[in-house]
């Protein structure tokens, strides 16, 4: 064993698979920024009063954050998440309004690792500030609906639901404490530590033993306000109207404290059901006015990365495609003509690599079947003296031919054709 790996639940992304990492943030900007959403990039880390925001009640705050006190004195932790971050930005800033932004990049949380769960975890995400509009909830959950249509994903599932306006929830809260703690005997041990802290997530609990209880508990649909009531009804219209299909949960309260009103989540088809959701979001119109900023209300979502692909690999999509050079040179005179062809090549925006330590023929005909090149270009000393270069395509069945060295660029692009 190596005397250094990375510590529990981080990882190393090596290629071909960190190709494939870029390629789905590419094909993510593609879809968000054909929405009028622009790119913000938030710092790894934050003042913890930020994070603190997202909720004394849940595990991401009090259990899981990285934090430590800096040279400077200060508190700070690695980011959890980046909603936070977002509406301290816009507190911040203050951009005009709807800002619609998207973000991609690693986040921290001090969880026990397994597949699909790690300590430094991908999100690619969207966050709406400014806008109250129903139809713009239909909008950001159609987003990430589409994007995961865009990987090649077929066995996702979108679940919604609302929490109502903050004093529905409220109430609701209240009904469910009284229901679970008139059934205390029933409920399963976590779950009675869960409901001193946050009764609503005791409706998350995927215990068999509290699953009856969780049945039997009051729904949030009987305390939902008339605005709240309309808002929601408008968004499953609107839903309905996309043709996206979705299924209405009413235990569904996510794992953050800032939620109101529109929640929803994407599982996927194949992962544990512990690790299945692929990503989630929803409105959170208290968040900017408790850092500070305005009443504004917010709504978005954030995708893992991580997961989305190990639901790729089970639903066989997203392959990463050829990510090797077109052309591979091949010098046995030294490696100084591999020098300057590969730049030549290189000049033209034709990708080529190379073999080095002037090894023999064979080997670097070994190294240029490795590349994935589709034509290799040979210099020996033979070529060398008459001011040639063999140009060899490495599959189908051309001949390969020696081309003047003055005519190198044409000839491979012929190659390559
Ligand atoms: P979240 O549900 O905590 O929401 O995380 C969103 C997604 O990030 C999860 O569905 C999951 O795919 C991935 N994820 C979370 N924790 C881990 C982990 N330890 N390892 C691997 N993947 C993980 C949020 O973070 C909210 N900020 C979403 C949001 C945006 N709500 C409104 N705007």
């Amino acid at each position: 064993m190596p005397a250094f790996q990375t510590t529990p639940g981080m990882r190393d992304v090596l290629p071909p698979e960190s190709a494939r990492w870029r390629r789905f943030v590419d094909v993510y900007a593609e879809v968000v920024e054909g929405a009028g959403y622009g790119q913000v990039i938030p710092p790894l880390m934050e003042d913890i009063k930020v994070f603190a925001r997202v909720g004394d009640a849940t595990d991401v705050v009090t259990k899981e954050m990285y934090d430590f006190v800096d040279k400077g004195d200060r508190h700070v932790a690695l980011r959890p998440e980046q909603t936070a971050s977002v509406c301290r930005a816009f507190v911040q800033h203050r951009p005009a309004t709807p800002w619609k932004v998207w973000y991609a990049g690693p986040n921290f949380r001090y969880e026990k690792p397994q597949r699909g769960r790690y300590r430094q975890f991908d999100q690619v995400g969207v966050e709406v500030l400014g806008a109250n509009d129903p139809y713009l909830d239909v909008e950001v959950i159609a987003l990430g609906w589409d994007f995961y249509r865009r990987l090649g994903l077929r066995q996702v599932t979108l679940l919604v639901n609302s929490l109502g306006e903050p004093d529905d929830r409220a109430r609701y809260v209240e009904a469910l404490r009284a229901h679970f703690t008139a059934n205390l005997d029933a409920l399963s041990a976590d779950s009675r530590t869960t409901l001193t802290k946050n009764p609503l997530r005791v409706l998350d609990s995927k215990r068999r033993d509290d699953a009856d209880l969780i049945a039997a508990a009051p729904r949030i649909r009987s305390f939902y306000s008339d605005t709240a009531a309309a808002h929601f009804e408008t968004v499953v219209a609107g839903l309905g109207a996309l043709d996206i299909p979705f299924t209405l949960d009413p235990t569904l309260v996510r794992g953050l404290d800032y939620y109101r009103r529109t929640t929803f989540e994407y599982q996927g088809g194949t992962l544990d059901s512990a690790q299945n959701a692929l990503g989630g979001g929803g409105r959170y119109d208290g968040l900017v006015e408790a850092l500070g900023g305005p009443a504004t209300p917010g709504i978005g979502f954030a995708l893992g990365l991580d997961r989305t692909l190990i639901a790729c690999d089970d639903e066989r999509v997203f392959a990463v495609g050829d990510t090797g050079v077109e052309t591979f040179v091949v010098d046995t005179t030294g490696g100084l003509e591999a020098l300057t062809i590969t730049r030549e090549l290189r000049e033209a925006g034709i990708t080529c690599d190379r073999a080095y330590e002037n090894r023999s023929m064979k080997s670097q005909m070994k190294g240029a079947d490795r590349s994935g090149a589709r034509v290799a270009i040979i210099v020996g000393t033979d070529e060398l003296e008459r001011g040639v270069v063999t140009v060899r395509p490495l599959r189908g069945a051309d001949e390969q031919s020696a081309v003047a060295r003055t005519d190198l660029i044409d000839s491979v692009r012929k190659a390559l054709s």
